[in-house]
């Protein structure tokens, strides 16, 4: 007899934890629903429902995968970022609550309908740039992205969320190539040292791309790489929001050329200082207002 909702999360909540996953309840919570086609709050709601053949073998592969620390987002395909559903592959960072940071602080410097050009460097998903394509009317945007299948799932997200006239994902290295001026710059490249991505959990140690972690030897060699020449795309008036891991962002400040400026930064919910903002020399010099006011 196939086992009631309450006996298969029961038995996949320790299956999970036996493999350490962090919350083996929640997570099961979330895979089963995944398996039965329903949200989270129908599987609490319904403990006594019959699972089909189906659904049962469905939990059980997703169960598997959990097992092998597969994060949960890539098994269900999908991740909430700044309320807005993305689509997220083995080719892609899962996108962070922490990242929704960079967004609130480009969106707490400019004017919303000033906007016209955003560019956004290892784009992953896409979640940083669709997510300010959404607040931001007047807006395009370009990603970029070294992973093709990354930019290739961006693309997809733009186009599920009804942005894909808005925003144009390229595979390029960084910014070669690519011509401003731009309003804005984002980028969450990958900061962790090579060294210590064997330390961190298993979900992203062994199943996040590592492309999209590895920052070499100091975690800082994406941002040398970033830095100089930011500023040459950048509008007279425009910023740049980079995000930084825990310790970097006095470090990652120090690697910007001598045209741009250290102006800000704003920290996550957890209190950590998440990402810096930069603005052009010249247009602090000049006072410029515009598109991005600082404050
Ligand atoms: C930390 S992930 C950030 C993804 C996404 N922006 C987010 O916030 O969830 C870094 C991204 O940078 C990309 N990347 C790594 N090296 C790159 C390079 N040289 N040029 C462009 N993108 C690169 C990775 O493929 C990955 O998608």
């Amino acid at each position: 007899m196939n086992p009631t909702i309450a006996r298969a999360l029961g038995a996949a909540a320790r299956t999970l934890g036996n493999a350490g996953v962090e919350d083996p309840r929640r997570d099961a919570q979330v895979l089963i629903g995944h398996a039965l086609g329903v949200d989270r709050a129908v599987v609490v709601g319904h403990p006594e429902r019959a699972m089909s053949d189906h659904e049962v073998r469905a939990f059980e592969a997703l169960v598997a995968g959990r097992s092998r620390r597969i994060p949960v987002a890539v098994l269900v395909g999908s991740r909430e970022f700044w309320s807005l559903s993305f689509r997220v592959t083995a080719d892609t960072l899962v996108p962070r609550p922490d990242s929704e940071t960079v967004v609130s602080a480009v969106l707490d410097r400019v004017d919303r309908r000033l906007v016209r050009r955003v560019l956004d460097l290892g784009t992953g998903t896409g979640c940083l740039l669709l997510a300010l394509l959404r607040e931001l009317p007047e807006a395009f945007g370009v990603g970029v992205d070294r992973s093709p299948a990354a930019a290739a799932v961006a693309a997809l997200n733009a186009t599920n969320l009804g942005l894909a006239g808005r925003a144009r994902f390229v595979v390029g290295d960084w910014h070669s190539g690519l011509r401003g001026p731009f309003d804005v710059v984002v980028a969450n490249p990958p900061y962790i040292a090579t060294v210590a991505i064997a330390d961190l959990v298993p979900d992203v140690a062994r199943h996040e791309p590592r492309i999209a972690l590895d920052g070499g030897p100091d975690g800082l060699g994406a941002y040398r790489a970033i830095l100089p020449g930011l500023g040459r795309l950048l509008a007279p008036s425009g910023l740049a929001v980079l995000e930084v891991g825990q310790g970097q962002a006095s470090a990652v400040a120090a690697l910007a050329g001598a045209d741009l400026s250290l102006v800000g930064g704003d920290r996550d919910l957890a209190g950590m200082q998440r990402c810096i903002v930069l603005k052009p020399v010249e247009s602090l010099k000049k006072g410029l207002g515009k598109v991005a006011e600082v404050h």
